[in-house]
């Protein structure tokens, strides 16, 4: 599908999330057949931009293109600026954040609080598209359905944005209000659908292959978006593609192939985050996907032990050496992992390392 002056492989996008979907993790679900990923939010205050956090964030080294970037913030100029800075490190398209609802972005009236004071939103996004526009560099804007029930405000926001010159739309299918409760409805994306000519993709609760097409041929839309489904079964890209082009599944993965994939992540991983802080922050991943796999709650206890890079690379291999000598095919097929209510307070899911222990929020 065309995005800007890009063609994107397929509509199958990974969605951006912060502690999640850093470079190596966008790697991993390009390398399985995602056809977009957007970065993690990256903070449009200047002050921060030194920080090892946004600096890691801002580093797409050997990333395949086109990198897309998606920035936070609550003043037009800054936020141009930061599509500036961005642009400067590498970014291709940039991504507007209006859909996050933890309270560290909202209660500065970024994110999804933005929806609840239009004229702001417009001026952010005008001015962002000014700032990308003479670069060639296309803008997207994610978005909720709106603040609350009676405020679902996304089509005339989304309008608003296609007449500003955004190039696509995503919406996730739930109000701010609704943090990650009750289900995502995909009726307002495909009213935004049917009202823009620009491409709308959908997102929310998608956890499936099936559950994907569905959505794509109820809505209309030209692509759509998975998060959570994918922290645990990065490979669900890989499904769906396949699904979409042969009417069904493939094989379920082969034991040594998902063995190779995670390794390869693992290393990539490492090498962004150095020792301390790698080998910590790559339990929550190798938590995600062995939590469902025969002897995975045990072997995650164990991780949680290991504090050097080399070990934990060990360990995994040889988690899935048994594994495959017993299953030759990936044993099971899991309920991808739901974070609580809350779950998206990015410190939260940087300090904590494991799935159960997240507190509530995205
Ligand atoms: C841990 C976590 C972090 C997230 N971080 C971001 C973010 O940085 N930017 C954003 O636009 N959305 C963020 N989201 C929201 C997701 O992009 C997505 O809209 C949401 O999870 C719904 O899709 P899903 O049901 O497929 O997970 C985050 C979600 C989670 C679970």
């Amino acid at each position: 599908m065309r995005l800007g002056p890009f063609t994107l492989p397929n509509p199958f996008f990974v969605a951006p999330m912060a502690g999640v979907t850093d470079r190596p993790f966008r790697m991993l679900c390009r390398r399985l057949g995602a056809g977009h990923a957007v970065s993690e939010m990256v903070t449009s205050r200047r002050e921060l931009w030194s920080t090892l956090k946004t600096s890691r964030r801002a580093d797409h080294t050997g990333e395949p293109g086109p990198i897309a970037v998606q920035i936070a913030g609550v003043e037009p100029a800054e936020m141009a600026d930061a599509a500036r800075y961005n642009i400067d490190r590498g970014a291709r398209i940039i991504d507007i954040n209006m859909g996050c609802p933890a309270k560290k972005v909202c209660s500065k009236w970024a994110g999804s609080a933005l929806m609840r004071d239009e004229p702001l939103a417009r001026a952010i996004v005008e001015a962002v598209v000014a700032a990308c526009a003479p670069r060639g560099v296309p803008v997207t804007l994610k978005m909720r359905t709106g603040w609350s029930a009676a405020g679902r405000n996304a089509l005339p926001l989304a309008r608003a944005a296609e007449a500003a010159g955004v190039a696509m739309v995503t919406v996730h299918g739930r109000t701010r209000e609704m943090g990650y409760g009750g289900s995502a409805e995909h009726e307002t994306v495909a009213a935004i659908k049917a009202a823009l000519s620009i491409p709308v993709v959908a997102n929310g609760d998608i956890d499936t292959p099936a559950r994907a097409l569905e959505v794509m041929q109820a809505t209309g839309v030209d692509a759509v978006m998975i998060g959570r489904a994918a922290m645990a079964r990065p490979w669900v890209f890989r499904d769906l593609a396949h699904l979409h082009a042969h009417g069904r599944l493939p094989p379920v993965p082969a034991t040594r192939d998902v063995q190779r994939w995670l390794i390869e992540h693992l290393h990539d991983h490492h090498a962004l985050y150095g020792e301390f802080t790698g080998v910590r922050s790559a339990r929550k991943h190798i938590g995600w996907v062995v939590q469902s796999l025969p002897g995975g709650a045990a072997f995650r206890q164990r991780m949680n032990t290991i504090d050097d890079c080399a070990t934990q690379v060990a360990a995994l291999g040889a988690f899935f050496d048994e594994l495959a000598e017993r299953y030759p095919q990936l044993p099971e097929s899991p309920e991808a992992p739901q974070p609580q209510e809350g779950a998206h307070s990015e410190a939260a899911n940087e300090d904590r390392t494991r799935l159960e222990s997240w507190p509530a929020a995205a």
